[in-house]
């Protein structure tokens, strides 16, 4: 999907209804040489559920380019963030990198996704594995309601290479936290465990060894995965997800989706 051709129709003058919505930009923050979030204007119409995705993009030589991304913005907001890599030669984020305040962003009109509560079956605790750009779908998730009306516990781990890739982070956490609607339930209930595979930080090392070694349950002081007690929502790159896939099926999870809800839920952190 993160190569899935951008719709080949122009967004404006076409006699046609757009698929896109022309949105604003509002705000970009860049957290790294590697990352930026930006903001954009909300369409009136825009509906989606915590954790899905959407196209987004930019007219580039006349035509339409886009890719998919995350809301990493709650539902109920009434403007929409993304976050995002930068790749220097990517035919997109090459050129979004450079978006300012008051440019132009197209976006698709139908969010979609896996990474939703309702593929889900009620449990204990909610795991939200990511790593890099990965966790922008559980920055929404963190601050919905309905995340903590699900499970007593939401432990969200976010692995990078680097301590400074972590701040996004620690910025949409801290905002779950201060949050009027949700803030006291993720003071009280949602864990963040961040690490570092490339720079020496508090926790060192990639997820799916912590997971191996039991190291993230034993810092957390929790028990050992279980499906009987916890549900795994997981993105990242594809090498990631197989090796979390693996590890949670060999645990007995069943992967779950909208149609049939189950234990844990994937999808792949798009543009890279
Ligand atoms: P590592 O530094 O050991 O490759 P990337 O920037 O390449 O998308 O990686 C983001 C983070 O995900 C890095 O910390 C990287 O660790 C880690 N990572 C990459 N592949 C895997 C994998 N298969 N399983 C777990 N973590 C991974």
């Amino acid at each position: 999907m993160q190569d899935s051709p951008a719709a080949s129709q122009p967004a404006t003058a076409s006699a046609r209804p757009s698929p896109f919505f022309v949105e604003r930009v509002l705000e970009v923050t860049h957290w790294t040489d590697r990352l930026f979030s930006f903001r954009i204007t909300r369409p009136a119409s825009f509906r989606f559920r915590s954790g899905e995705f959407a196209m987004l993009g930019l007219m580039a030589d006349g035509k339409p380019l886009l890719r998919a991304y995350s809301m990493a913005s709650p539902f109920w907001e009434e403007t929409l963030e993304f976050f995002s890599i930068k790749v220097p030669d990517g035919p997109l984020t090459s050129r979004l990198q450079n978006i300012r305040p008051g440019d132009e962003i197209l976006m698709g009109k139908k969010p979609t996704g896996t990474l939703v509560l309702d593929a889900l079956t009620p449990a204990r605790r909610l795991y939200m594995f990511s790593t890099g750009t990965g966790i922008a779908p559980f920055a929404s998730l963190i601050r919905d309601p309905e995340t903590y009306e699900m499970f007593e516990q939401v432990i969200l781990t976010h692995t990078c290479r680097l301590k400074a890739e972590l701040a996004y982070g620690h910025d949409i956490v801290a905002r779950a936290k201060a949050d009027p609607l949700v803030g006291a339930e993720a003071s009280a209930r949602l864990i963040h465990y961040a690490s570092t595979t490339r720079e020496q930080s508090p926790h060192m090392g990639r997820i799916t060894a912590m997971v191996d070694e039991g190291r993230l349950f034993a810092e957390l002081g929790l028990p050992e995965l279980s499906s009987d007690s916890d549900r795994v929502m997981i993105c990242g790159s594809e090498a990631m997800l197989k090796d979390i896939k693996s590890r949670v099926e060999a645990r007995g999870f069943i992967e779950g989706s909208n149609a049939a809800p189950g234990q844990f839920v994937i999808e792949k952190a798009f543009v890279s």
